[in-house]
């Protein structure tokens, strides 16, 4: 805890600085990830209206609604006025202006009436209020939803480095808070201030219309909603940003806790991570607080105010009755009336505080909305049609380096991958195999040169109809939690039972799921939990093979399988790159003897290239691989 404290004390101080100097060193380093613009209230109300596209008739008329019922409020008191000046005093009904359309009443008479009266009004009041209501929050809901989905869009189509920084557990925070915060505002901006602010209009009328002195008294509090709004409220926002990011990283690292529970347990850690998170919410908590005394402080002077303002309004009214000028039933009505003005006064400067939450996890939204798309479209990229692909592949002067890094991983690669040719990856572990794969794949555009599908720079290519071509087995066997089937079906849609067998039989997979509990409807868990690393890749296989690809890339695809299901294996997956350019990449030797292009990679350059026997001839690098595999015996074939 004292650690959470300590981090507490240096976030304050931080505070203070960014509050003075907005482009202080330390608030910069501290946001670096984040592009946090402080947007204006005004900029952030547009922006606001803008997201509410499509919902905004059902708005329009749940306000319609609320209207309409806050103005019945309006009426009772009203009515008590009446009551208490005609029913219960001895004073005549007045003959002058609409009195004079009443029959004249008995005192008994005009109370019940009265009663009824307010009965009535109240009644359909609330059906108003609650039809508007009900329309307004299946709104919020329509909104949640459609913010949901946009940030979930944008989310997938970000660029995987961004994706891998923001960490699956903070997406999923963010989508949860961040996103469902727009359609709170719905309420806490819209619904709730437009009552307040009617309230308050149409009790002000009705003040001004009894006595205009009174109303001058109350006006003279309309400037505090100004100086609140100023002094506390425009700093809160930035606290609730704070605050959300911080939830964002808690999430974020349970989820990786989760995730990697068996290192967690392995290694004995369960209790340093309990602390990180309970450190982590301590801290988040210590934020909260420190908002709420913010929040607090605006709700305060409102509280202060309100009995200040309610004894001179029954000081000064009280001596107009006094000296017979006001009568007690107009006091009375006045003193509701008040209560009426000044309740949504209050409701303006907290949901003020309240709707700077909803407000500061918008505006983290709209930073992520901000944030630009992998590969975006260029208007002349082309959408590519699978018959007319050849599948040739040709890297011109490649460098790359992963993004948010310096060290180039692969330097001046050049290479030409004829359609349908196998090409085989070797080189030490870290040499940039996977790295040149994920060219391939377009996980990632090169720094520099470029590659080339038929001809055509890759970055002209749409990049979704590019990656319909692609067959990709990983190196980390990657399955959702779902059942066998759904998992070999993944990259087709609506793929028949029939083919997903096929599939599996290729990936010689069709064994081993035979033989599990439910077949192919056997659920495997988050990641495929339940299954073996050997299943696993045979399942990744069998995606693959499914999917029928041009480009076909299998990364360490057969590591973790025995020999002999590596030898059965490896028959079918010859059957099945024939005809589809790939990239293949192994330790084992055995698996790419018979690659038409073998390229050594080290440190992310091109060694050596060419067949098995042209290699062996040359006695380079490769030459000396396949001798230490075969001095340990790993290699069945005879070279
Ligand atoms: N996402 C990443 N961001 C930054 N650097 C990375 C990233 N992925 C890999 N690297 C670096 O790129 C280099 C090449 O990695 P790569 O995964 O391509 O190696 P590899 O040849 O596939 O090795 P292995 O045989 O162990 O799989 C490594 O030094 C690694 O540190
Ligand atoms: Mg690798």
């Amino acid at each position: 805890m004292r650690t959470s404290r300590r981090r507490f004390r240096d976030y304050q101080s931080t505070l203070r600085e960014r509050h003075g100097d907005p482009t202080s060193s330390r608030h910069a380093a501290a946001k670096q990830l984040e592009s946090s613009r402080q947007r204006s209230i005004r900029r952030l109300l547009i922006e606001f209206f803008g997201l509410l596209r499509g919902h905004r008739a059902p708005i329009v008329f749940s306000l319609a609604t609320l209207t309409v019922a806050t103005l019945l409020k309006l009426a009772p008191p009203a009515a008590t006025k009446v009551a208490i000046d005609y029913a219960l005093t001895d004073q005549p009904l007045p003959t002058t202006g609409w009195w004079s359309y009443l029959p004249g009443l008995d005192r008994w008479t005009l109370l019940v009436w009265l009663a009824g009266g307010v009965l009535a009004v109240s009644l359909l009041e609330t059906m108003i209020h609650l039809w508007g209501r009900w329309y307004a929050t299946k709104t919020v809901q329509r909104v949640r939803v459609a913010m949901r989905r946009r940030v979930f869009d944008h989310v997938l189509h970000l660029p995987l480095h961004r994706v891998y920084q923001l960490k699956s557990g903070g997406l999923a925070s963010m989508l949860r808070e961040d996103a469902a915060s727009v359609a709170d505002l719905i309420f806490n901006m819209l619904y709730n201030p437009w009552s307040a602010v009617i309230q308050l209009l149409g009790s002000l009328i009705v003040l001004a219309y009894v006595d205009w002195r009174l109303l001058v008294g109350c006006l003279v509090l309309l400037p505090m909603i100004f100086i609140t709004h100023r002094a506390w409220i425009g700093r809160i926002r930035p606290l609730y940003r704070d605050i959300h990011r911080q939830r964002q990283d808690i999430d974020g690292q349970a989820t990786e806790t989760f995730g990697g529970m068996r290192v967690v347990r392995a290694f004995g850690r369960q209790r340093s991570e309990s602390n990180r998170f309970v450190t982590n919410n301590d801290f988040m908590a210590r934020q909260e607080l420190y908002a709420w005394w913010w929040a607090r402080a605006v709700a305060m002077v409102w509280e202060v105010l309100m009995p200040i303002a309610s004894a001179a309004l029954l000081l000064y009214g009280g001596s107009l009755i006094l000296r017979g000028e006001l009568t007690l039933g107009d006091l009375t009505m006045f003193l509701f009336y008040l209560a009426m003005l000044l309740g949504p006064l209050a409701v303006l400067a907290t949901s003020a505080t309240q709707f700077q939450s909803g407000l500061a996890g918008m505006e983290r939204m709209l930073d992520l909305l901000a944030e630009s798309r992998e590969m975006p479209a260029s208007p002349e990229a082309v959408t590519l049609r699978l018959p007319e692909v050849q599948g040739r592949i040709v890297f011109r002067n490649v460098s790359f380096r992963y993004p948010a890094s310096q060290t180039p991983v692969l330097r001046n690669i050049n290479l030409d991958v004829k359609p349908g040719q196998t090409i085989a990856l070797v080189g030490r572990s870290g040499a940039g195999k996977t790295t040149l794969c994920n060219l391939v794949a377009r996980f990632y555009d090169p720094t520099e040169g470029a590659l080339e599908l038929d001809g055509r720079d890759l970055r002209t290519i749409q990049v979704d109809s590019y990656r319909r071509l692609l067959g990709v087995v990983e190196q980390d066997v990657f399955l959702f939690d779902g059942t066998v089937a759904e998992n070999i079906g993944y990259a087709v849609r609506n793929a028949s039972r029939e083919a997903i067998e096929d599939a599996a039989r290729v990936a010689h997979a069709h064994e081993f799921i035979h033989q599990l509990e439910q077949g192919y409807d056997t659920v495997i868990g988050e990641r495929g939990v339940r299954l073996s690393g050997g299943q696993r890749q045979r399942l990744a296989i069998a995606r693959a093979v499914l999917a029928d690809p041009r480009i076909l890339i299998l990364d360490e695809a057969t590591s973790n399988l025995d020999s002999e299901s590596e030898r059965l294996i490896q028959n079918s997956l010859s059957r099945l790159m024939r005809g589809r350019t790939c990239f293949v990449i192994a330790h084992r030797l055995s698996t790419i003897v018979h690659a038409d292009q073998i390229v050594v990679l080290e440190d992310g350059q091109i060694l050596e290239t060419g067949t098995h026997v042209e290699l062996l001839r040359r006695g380079g690098r490769y030459h000396e691989m396949v001798e230490l595999q075969v001095n340990a015996g790993h290699l069945p074939v005879k070279v």
